[in-house]
């Protein structure tokens, strides 16, 4: 049961697609209103925990801490941060009478999770007009379920795109992009597409290629998706300030950027130099814009990264001359400068202060930015995924976004942006990615190995034994160091995880495309499914993927291995190449030894794991040859294996049972070959 409660007079986000009764009251809050905004409070039991808010920092119970919905540009992910890239106002509180609560506001929403005061949770609406979900249900999953219906299904990646992935901010030319390609297939180390970073533009135009040290870049295409290689171009929301540059000019003159209050073009200053910023609020502006991706299509590109969409502005023209006129003031002290003007002459030039500058057209509603700021990032999305869909009507794409707002998942995945290489930033993913999928975001990913800071061998290979579950599995970084598996002293290691990832195939797309279809999570806290466990309830490194398969990465340096907390009696599995053992364990704590080649993870009683041949890109994985390790429960162990044809939007979906009854292994679709492997 899902009911809206209207205040004002709100834009629709498009977040919600259902439609919803409406209620003129709510008796989960009370309600404060001040001039400026409307704030709603409720008591939490000590025992209540709250799951939600999608990207953020901290755990996966998000009790005793402030959040702000508000997309950022910070790459700093401490835990002292408040808002990261993008805006998931959803969360629910698990109590004795749980209910879900969905914030849906496009300015800043400030949720105060008992950090006040430790029973009281304040939801804080910066402005008068918006919409407040509530979502009820016996349990979380019911709740999760009833809001992702709501929200309508999630967006469908291709199965290339389950591929592994590698990428650097970098890669100069060309020739940087076939030295990492050959170095893969020339160690025989799966991969299935490179990442082009701001350097295959001119200059950072957007829709441009750089004619110099990319020659003729549509060949580069051919030649590397010849080797069964993508290449997948970086697209940034800011357009270069330039008279001859065609988005330039067409921008212009079709008024489809952003402008000041006296309908001026804004101007502000992003990686080309100056720059405009698309309206994506407006529909024009996302049909001209959203066509432009056919540039690249046409050259055969099949995968896009949207970046610096939040928008990011390192800082305006306007102020950017004020800063220089005050900085021109603070010379003539001559160097006798109280501390606090240099501190606020700093804080000066920040673009919290350039949201207010510039207004959007959407539709012809004139709308200040910061007011509608948090879907900026879901409309450029959303407009390069419905122009894809005219481009090449059908296709599933790879697309994900930086920055996004719940509704921006039905059009595309995210990455969680410049994460560190802290070994924190391990956990950090995993804590990160349920409370993704509960918001619907369920192609999801962190750079692997950590995007700034230099990454050390070890924690690459143990951030890569997580990332071998996680959908959009993508080595990315921008620091000193070179981090793809190559550079660092046993490529051996990182093949036999790499390779892992291809086994585990099949498996991770038919528990992604479950939750797709069933509105699910592929992740799950523990406590969704053995709530009655109170260790299980507060165990926050360790998640169910999907419901037979427990996941639990080493994320500590200096470390043989992890202790694990069973919930139930499992069968231990270490996945390393095409080498496995299996061990069955008690319900309980261990210490489990894991080798750095090594993943390990963990089998409910009655359950199936089926595994790939080891193939060198996701072409070459065969979908018709099987092999299970089994966790039987009295003999008996079952597997619903769900299939597609990985590239097209139109429903191919097949349910496959594998069973396996005492020793002999089943299926419903003949045309597979199943290999039973001991388990014992
Ligand atoms: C941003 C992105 C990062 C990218 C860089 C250069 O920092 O988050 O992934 O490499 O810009 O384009």
């Amino acid at each position: 049961m899902i009911r809206k409660y209207t205040f004002g007079n709100p834009l629709d986000t498009g977040a919600v697609i259902q439609n919803v009764p409406e209620v003129s009251s709510l008796n989960e809050f009370s309600k404060t209103e001040t001039e400026k905004e409307v704030i709603f409070s409720c008591k939490l039991n000590e025992k209540d925990k709250i799951y939600g808010l999608g990207e953020t920092v901290r755990g996966i119970n998000k009790r005793g801490w402030i959040y702000e919905s508000y997309a950022t540009d910070d790459g700093i992910h401490t835990e002292t941060k408040k808002s990261l890239y993008c805006a998931h106002n959803f969360f629910l509180i698990g109590s004795d009478k749980p209910f879900g609560v969905f914030a849906d506001a496009p300015f800043k929403v400030i949720f105060d999770f008992g950090y006040t005061k430790s029973d009281e949770l304040n939801m804080t609406f910066c402005g008068k007009d918006f919409k407040l979900y509530i979502i009820e249900g016996n349990t979380p999953m019911e709740i999760i379920k009833s809001f992702r219906k709501a929200i309508g299904q999630s967006y469908l990646a291709p199965f290339w795109s389950f591929g592994f992935m590698q990428s650097r901010w970098g890669y100069k030319n060309a020739e940087d992009i076939r030295r990492v390609a050959g170095a893969f297939r020339r160690n025989a180390v799966p991969l299935d597409a490179v990442f082009l970073d701001l350097d295959y533009m001119d200059g950072c135009r957007v829709f441009t290629t750089n004619e110099k040290d990319f020659p003729n870049f549509p060949s580069l295409v051919r030649e590397m998706k010849e080797e069964n290689i993508r290449l997948v171009p970086i697209v940034d929301a800011a357009v270069k300030k330039e008279e001859g540059y065609f988005v330039s000019d067409e921008g212009t003159a079709g008024n489809y950027f952003c402008k000041y209050e006296d309908g001026a073009d804004y101007i502000g200053c992003v990686w080309p130099g100056l720059t405009y910023f698309p309206d994506f609020l407006n529909k024009d502006t996302r049909n001209w814009f959203g066509a432009k991706y056919k540039i690249y299509t046409d050259m055969g590109i099949e995968g896009f990264w949207n970046d610096m969409n939040e928008p990011s502005i390192f800082y305006s023209q306007k102020k950017l001359m004020e800063f220089l006129d005050a900085a021109e003031e603070l010379r003539k002290k001559d160097g006798d400068v109280d501390s606090w003007e240099f501190f606020k002459l700093r804080e000066d030039v920040n673009t919290l202060w350039d949201y207010k500058e510039f207004y959007h057209n959407a539709d012809g509603k004139k709308l200040r930015h910061d007011r509608v700021h948090n879907l900026y990032g879901f409309n450029m999305t959303k407009c390069a995924a419905e122009g894809l869909e005219k481009i090449q009507p059908g296709k599933r794409f790879l697309l994900f976004s930086r920055s996004s707002y719940i509704g921006m998942h039905r059009y595309a995945g995210i990455w969680t942006g410049d994460n560190q290489s802290w070994w924190s930033h391990i956990l950090l993913e995993l804590q990160q990615l349920p409370s993704l999928n509960m918001c619907g975001f369920l192609y999801i990913g962190s750079d692997i190995g950590g995007f700034n800071s230099n990454a050390t061998e070890d924690l690459v290979l143990r951030w890569f034994a997580l990332a071998v579950f996680v959908p959009l599995m993508r080595n990315h970084n921008g620091s000193d160091r070179d981090q793809e598996c190559f550079s660092f002293q046993h490529l051996n290691w990182f093949k036999k995880l790499i390779q892992v990832r291809y086994r585990l195939l099949p498996y991770l797309y038919s528990e992604y495309l479950k939750a797709v279809y069933n509105a699910d999570m592929m992740f799950k806290p523990l406590a969704f499914l053995f709530s009655d466990d109170e260790i299980a309830c507060e165990t926050e490194d360790q998640l169910m993927l999907g419901s037979d398969l427990m996941i639990a990465p080493v994320y500590r340096q200096n470390t043989q291995g992890r202790t694990v907390y069973l919930p139930e009696d499992m069968l231990m599995i270490l996945l390393s190449g095409d080498q496995y053992t299996c061990t069955p364990m008690k319900q309980g704590l261990h210490y489990v030894n894991v080798p750095m080649h090594s993943v390990p993870m963990f089998l409910r009683k009655g359950s199936i794991l089926p595994l790939a041949d080891i193939a060198e890109h996701t072409g070459g994985v065969n979908q018709n040859k099987l092999s299970l390790i089994c966790c039987t429960e009295q003999g008996h162990a079952f597997y619903e294996l769900y299939r597609d044809d990985g590239v097209s939007k139109t429903e191919s979906l097949e349910k496959i049972e594998i069973n396996n009854k005492n020793n002999t292994a089943e299926c419903s679709d003949k045309e597979i070959k199943l290999l039973l492997l001991s388990s014992e």
